[in-house]
C-alpha cells in the first residue's frame, strides 16, 4: 500500500462533544424493569449522555467536536477541503454534512454523509485517507456523530440501556510519505445478516390515494437488535479482521501499544483482547461513562486518550469498528505529533 501512495496522511488533531444530560442506570431503572447491577455486569455501562434539548441537534454536537479539533491546531475552517460525516441518525435524510459545513464556516469544503452505523468512523477515516494518499486533498475533517436516543424504543430494556449520544472529530492532513500515520486497513460487510441490528423502514397500514396514484408510505421506527447474535458476531469476526490487517502489515500483536474498539460492551472488548492475546491494560475504554455512541464512540475515546496523554508519540493503535450492516472495519495507525 505504501509504495503506491503519492503522499502520507496523519491525524493532526481530534475533538469531541457530548450532551450535558447524564442518564445513569438508576434513572433507567425508573423507565424499564432493569437494575444498575444487571447493566454494569452485562455491559460495563454506568451512564450515558442524552440529547434532550429540543433546540439542539446532532449538528450542534458535531460542530462543537469539530471546532474543538480545529482550535487545538489553530486551523481556519476555510482550510478544510472535505468533510465526511459518519452518522446513521442524521437530522435530514438527504444528509446532514452540508449543515455541519455551514455551521463551522468551512465554506470551501465538499461535504457528504457516510452511513455505516458503528463502523462509520473507521470507514470514513479510510475513505478520507484515500483522498489524501492519492493527492486529491490536503485537509479532511472526519466526524463520527450519532444521536441514537432519537431512534431508541424507550420501552425495550434490551436496547435502551446500551446507547448514548455524542460526536467525535478528527482532522486528517497530508504529510510526507515517510511520516504516513495511516498504516493499513481491513473492511468487511455481511448484508445477509442486516436484520440482526437495524432501524427498519416500516410501511404504514393505510395506503394513500392521490387521484390515480396509489402510494404506500411508511416511516423509520426504532432500533431492533438480536443482542446475542450481534455479540457472537463481534467476538468472532473482529479478531479475524484485526489479525488479517496486522498480518498484511507484518506487525505482530506484541507491537501494538493500544487497542481501541468500538465501545459497545465491556465484555466484547475483553473477549476480543483475550482472543488476540493483547493484555487488557492496552484496551482504551470510556464506555462506562458514555455507553455505545455508535459512530462517535471511537473518536470520542481517541480524543480522551490523546487529551490525557494515554497515547503518546509513535504509539501504534489498532482501531476496529463493528455493528449494523453488518459491517466491521479495522484501521492501524501510528500516532505522529
Ligand atoms: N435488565 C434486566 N434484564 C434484562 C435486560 C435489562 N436491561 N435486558 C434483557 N434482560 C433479561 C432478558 O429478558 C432475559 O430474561 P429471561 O432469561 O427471563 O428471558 C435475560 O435478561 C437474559 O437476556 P439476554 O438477551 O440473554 O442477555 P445477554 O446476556 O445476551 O445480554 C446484551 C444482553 C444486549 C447486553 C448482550 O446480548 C449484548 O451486549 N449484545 C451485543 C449488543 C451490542 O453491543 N450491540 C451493538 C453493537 S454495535
Amino acid at each position: 500500500m505504501m509504495s503506491s501512495i503519492l503522499q502520507g496522511a496523519h491525524i493532526l488533531a481530534t475533538g469531541s462533544a457530548v450532551p450535558d444530560l447524564r442518564v445513569n442506570n438508576r434513572h433507567l431503572s425508573q423507565v424499564v424493569e432493569t437494575s444498575d447491577e444487571w447493566i454494569v455486569t452485562r455491559t460495563g455501562i454506568k451512564e450515558r449522555r442524552i440529547l434532550d434539548d429540543k433546540d439542539e441537534s446532532i449538528i450542534d454536537l458535531a460542530s462543537l467536536a469539530s471546532a474543538r479539533a480545529l482550535k487545538k491546531v489553530s486551523m481556519d475552517p476555510l482550510e478544510i477541503d472535505l468533510i465526511i460525516l459518519a452518522t446513521s441518525s442524521p437530522n435530514d435524510l438527504f444528509g446532514s454534512a452540508s449543515q455541519l459545513q455551514a455551521k463551522i464556516g468551512a465554506d470551501k469544503a465538499v461535504a457528504f454523509d457516510l452511513t455505516a452505523a458503528c463502523s462509520g468512523f473507521v470507514l470514513a477515516l479510510v475513505t478520507a485517507t484515500q483522498f489524501i494518499q492519492n493527492g486529491s486533498y490536503t485537509n479532511i475533517l472526519v466526524v463520527g456523530a450519532d444521536v441514537l436516543s432519537k431512534w431508541t424504543d424507550w420501552s425495550d430494556r434490551s436496547t435502551c440501556i446500551l446507547f448514548g449520544d455524542a460526536a467525535g472529530a478528527a482532522i486528517l492532513q497530508a504529510c510526507p510519505k515517510e511520516k504516513n500515520g495511516i498504516l493499513g486497513f481491513q473492511l468487511n460487510t455481511d448484508g445477509r445478516k442486516y436484520k440482526q441490528l437495524s432501524i427498519p423502514y416500516e410501511k404504514d397500514n393505510e395506503t394513500s390515494y392521490h387521484q390515480t396514484l396509489k402510494i404506500t408510505q411508511g416511516k423509520f421506527k426504532y432500533i431492533k437488535m438480536d443482542g446475542k447474535e450481534v455479540y457472537k458476531f463481534a467476538v468472532s469476526q473482529v479478531p479475524i479482521s484485526i489479525m488479517q490487517c496486522l498480518d498484511s502489515l507484518k506487525i505482530s500483536t506484541s507491537d501494538i501499544d493500544w487497542l481501541l474498539l468500538h465501545q459497545a460492551n465491556a465484555r466484547i472488548l475483553d473477549a476480543v483482547a483475550h482472543k488476540l492475546s493483547i493484555n487488557s491494560n492496552k484496551l482504551i475504554s470510556n464506555l462506562s461513562k458514555y455507553g455505545n455512541t455508535s459512530a462517535a464512540s471511537i473518536p470520542l475515546a481517541l480524543d480522551e486518550a490523546l487529551d490525557n496523554n494515554t497515547i503518546t508519540s509513535n504509539d501504534k493503535i489498532v482501531i476496529s469498528g463493528f455493528g449494523a450492516g453488518l459491517t466491521w472495519a479495522t484501521i492501524v495507525i501510528q500516532w505522529k505529533c
